[in-house]
């Protein structure tokens, strides 16, 4: 699978807090519902590991990948926990070139030229941007992208439905990123339709921006 071609079809990539395991399944089946076949689930709590495996396994359509990877220690779990995907909020050539050799796609943070050729380099074409409205949002995104042609950005960090059109709107950008659709809030209060409906609207600005396009 060409997992950016497909990310960028869905558009949106939410990016998960999961405090309790048995979150993870009702809440793949929510985005589902709305219509996001990708979910990140960060490894920054301790069940994230288990939640990963229990979607890979009981939820077949759902693309789980493992956010938050930091190290190789970080990505070497999360692939074998079932991680379709590695997103990580920095750039460790030693992480990438673990997911590379493990088949994994990896998605490194990456805000700078620099940064950006060192992913290059390793014949990345997708870097996750975050924090993306701390380092300056699109005007950042498309300075870099007028320079660097071919790359693709996954902008994450500030981003929620009020302001994901502005990002959605360029072709350089693999697809958004963001807690708002699937936040620690709906899950702690269960309330999975919330996160349905969010999916759901976050689709129709993709799609209407799409169409728009054409
Ligand atoms: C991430 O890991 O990409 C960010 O925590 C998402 O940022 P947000 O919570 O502002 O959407």
């Amino acid at each position: 699978m060409d997992l950016t071609a497909k990310a960028h079809e869905t558009g949106m990539i939410p990016v998960i807090v999961l405090n309790n395991k048995n979150e993870a399944v009702p809440a793949a089946k929510a985005l589902l519902a709305g219509g996001i076949d990708f979910m990140e689930i960060t490894l920054r709590t301790p069940c994230a590991l288990d939640a990963i495996r229990m979607v890979s396994e009981e939820v077949p359509d759902m693309i789980v990948g493992a956010g938050t990877v930091v190290n190789v220690e970080g990505a070497k779990k999360a692939i074998e926990a079932g991680a379709k995907f590695i997103v990580s909020p920095g750039f460790s050539e030693e992480t990438v070139k673990y997911c590379q050799d493990h088949d994994t796609p990896i998605i490194p943070g990456c805000v700078t030229p620099t940064e950006i050729m060192g992913a290059m380099a390793m014949g990345l074409d997708t870097v996750k941007f975050f924090p993306a409205d701390v380092f300056g949002g699109m005007k950042t995104i498309k300075g870099l992208a007028s320079v660097f042609r071919g790359i693709k950005f996954l902008p994450t960090g500030g981003i929620n439905l009020s302001n994901m059109a502005e990002y959605v709107s360029e072709p350089y950008i693999t697809a958004v990123g963001g807690s708002f659709v699937c936040s620690s809030k709906d899950l702690l209060n269960g309330d999975y339709q919330g996160i349905t409906d969010k999916a759901a609207s976050a689709v129709n600005i993709i799609r209407q921006i799409k169409e728009n396009k054409k």
